[in-house]
């Protein structure tokens, strides 16, 4: 496993010039990032040694080498979820090949169905914590040591720092944001109203169908995240209505520019 993750962060090395240090997943309502990266190469995930190719509508698969605000990243544009059938090893190959490559700092954005009271359709979220509730975990199996330990801390899985300084980003552009714990799910049914409800009495504030098994991963290899969810939907009680993929992505799209507003300005931080 190891070597086919050096052998696909050597490739790419060699395919192009940057050396971020900022890496990018830009899921449902980061998309519009683009526009603000200077672009300097894109390589199609195909062309790409030992990578997945992703399916799910909505989503391109490339990689994306350029610089935002004059700082070098490498965005993903298109993931890998668990719920196209793709193991939890695939799903978190690039974030693995990411840190091989020298990339510190994992930037990840999502859609979400609102569990808060307070959340409204189109409000964004800073996820401060995250519950797995995949019923799986992308570190069961022989721990890579070279990459980190068997048994990761995940005190601090997302960065304190960059929420502070996304805050403050927020506040100078008079943006609102929310504040708090991602449930992930393996999907792809969205929840009933039954699993919302539960969802909400264990502690979370959204629920959503990526990022937790990357994000461990990046923990797992001691780097920093940051991670910003759009609520599509609501799953409070009463306010349940019938959702599709189709309308997800149309909140998602609405939010965007506040999304990008603050994802450019905290890479121009890092
Ligand atoms: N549940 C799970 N995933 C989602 C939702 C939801 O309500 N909305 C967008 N992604």
């Amino acid at each position: 496993m190891i070597e086919r993750i050096k052998e696909t962060a050597d490739f790419l090395k060699k395919t192009q010039p940057l050396q971020p240090k900022t890496g990018i997943i830009l899921g449902t309502g980061l998309g519009g990032l683009v526009k603000e990266i200077t672009i300097e190469k894109t390589i199609p995930y195909h062309q790409i040694p030992n990578f997945p190719v992703s399916t799910v509508e909505g989503h391109q698969g490339q990689l994306i080498f350029g610089t935002i605000k004059g700082k070098p990243v490498m965005a993903m544009q298109g993931r890998f979820h668990f719920y196209e059938g793709y193991t939890m090893q695939e799903v978190t190959f690039p974030v693995r090949v990411m840190k091989l490559m020298g990339i510190e700092t994992l930037i990840v954005s999502n859609a979400s169905g609102g569990l808060n009271p307070d959340y409204k359709v189109g409000d964004i979220m800073i996820i401060n914590d995250h519950m797995n509730m995949f019923g799986t975990n992308p570190l069961i199996g022989k721990n890579m040591n070279e990459l980190g330990t068997r048994f990761p801390d995940m005190s601090e899985p997302y960065s304190h720092e960059l929420i502070a300084k996304a805050l403050d980003i927020a506040k100078k552009e008079s943006i609102e944001l929310k504040q708090g714990v991602y449930v992930g799910t393996a999907g792809p049914t969205f929840e009933t109203p039954a699993e919302y409800k539960y969802f909400r009495i264990i502690g979370g504030d959204t629920v959503g169908m990526s990022t937790v098994p990357e994000v461990i991963v990046a923990r797992h290899m001691n780097m920093t995240c940051f991670g910003v969810s759009i609520i599509t939907d609501s799953g409070v009680p009463g306010h349940i209505v019938e959702i599709s993929h189709e309308e997800v992505q149309q909140v998602a799209a609405a939010a965007e520019p506040k999304m990008t507003k603050i994802i450019a300005e905290l890479v121009a931080t890092i």
